[in-house]
């Protein structure tokens, strides 16, 4: 703080951070720090744009707000709208036929590597062969799984080899404070000084500080450890929870480090979400639960016994 949070140069701490990331997470040879994760998607998909010099990308998960991974999205230009297509996941002979039939116009194809479910190890293979056939980047977008997974995300839990080319990583980087980076092969980094990727304050210092700091904590405490055996018990507990309130939950989501659960009506979820925050607990109805170091078995016994009351109000 003293030396200052933004300068006009970029700080050592970039630098220290590149480094360290490098070492722990060997396929980032290089990194570019950014601000949020959409924007370091979109550097990625512009680098794969630029290393292959072709436009079509195809796309799985959510990557952000902006344009290029927006199809359905009022307000995005039908021309841009065009040059982005969804990517089944897990769908091997899906992916396989929508790969191949963009061929050679195929810049990049961006995944995440979970979307509820673990990807099967022969969809991570396909993407794999099948976009080193057709000549396109394959672009890992890690801003949920890595820092969670294990610290190098899916790639390194699914032992995905050869890596991606890029990876995107975020959200638990640096703990809070907002920071994404892009990384990957030495030689597509490269292209970045072909092209315009920038930001004022992508180099802020307090959150480069931030993610070296967790990253050191995140390795001697083994927390990726945490994360999984917490998890799995919030994940078991919250199929018990179904069994026991088959009316109102109809399902569960997700993986042990992100889960949540399906309620039979829009109504219905609204009203356990509502309840159970006036309980004191905050559950996401619509989206991920995420375990964290600060919680412990204690706490998830805790969310578990406040849902239970909760559902069986209801
Ligand atoms: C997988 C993934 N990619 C990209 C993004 C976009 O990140 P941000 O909201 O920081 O722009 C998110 C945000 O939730 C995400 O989960």
């Amino acid at each position: 703080m003293a030396a200052g949070v933004v300068g006009p140069l970029p700080p050592v701490a970039e630098a220290t951070l590149a480094e360290a990331l490098a070492k722990s997470i060997p396929w980032l040879e290089r990194v570019r720090f950014l601000k949020t994760g959409a924007e370091a998607v979109a550097a990625a998909v512009r680098l794969a744009r630029v290393a292959t010099g072709r436009d079509a990308v195809l796309g799985c998960g959510y990557h952000g707000w902006l344009d290029w991974c927006q199809g359905a999205t009022e307000g995005v230009p039908a021309a841009v709208r065009g040059l982005f297509a969804e990517l089944p996941f897990n769908d091997v002979a899906g992916g396989r036929d929508l790969i191949r039939a963009r061929g050679p116009q195929l810049a990049a194809v961006v995944v995440e590597p979970v979307i509820v479910a673990e990807p099967t190890r022969e969809w991570l293979q396909m993407l794999r062969t099948e976009t080193a056939r057709a000549g396109a980047i394959l672009i890992f977008d890690e801003i949920k799984t890595a820092f969670r997974l294990s610290i190098g995300g899916a790639v390194a839990r699914y032992q995905v080899q050869p890596a991606p080319d890029l990876v995107v990583v975020g959200k638990a980087l640096a703990n809070g404070f907002p920071l994404a980076a892009v990384g990957g092969r030495a030689d597509l980094m490269e292209t970045a000084s072909r092209t315009w990727i920038s930001s004022t304050l992508a180099t802020e210092g307090v959150a480069l500080a931030a993610a070296q700091a967790t990253l050191e904590v995140f390795e001697r405490d083994h927390v990726c450890d945490h994360l999984h055996r917490v998890g799995t018990r919030l994940l078991h507990g919250l199929h018990e929870l179904q069994r026991a309130h088959p009316r109102v939950v109809t399902g569960v989501g997700g993986i042990a480090e992100m889960c949540f659960l399906h309620y039979a009506t829009e109504e219905l979820s609204r009203s356990v979400a509502s309840r159970a925050a006036q309980r004191g607990l905050l559950f996401k109805r619509t989206a991920y639960n995420f375990v964290s170091l600060a919680h412990d078995e204690g706490t998830v016994d805790r969310a578990l016994a406040m849902l239970h009351e909760t559902l069986g109000e209801i």
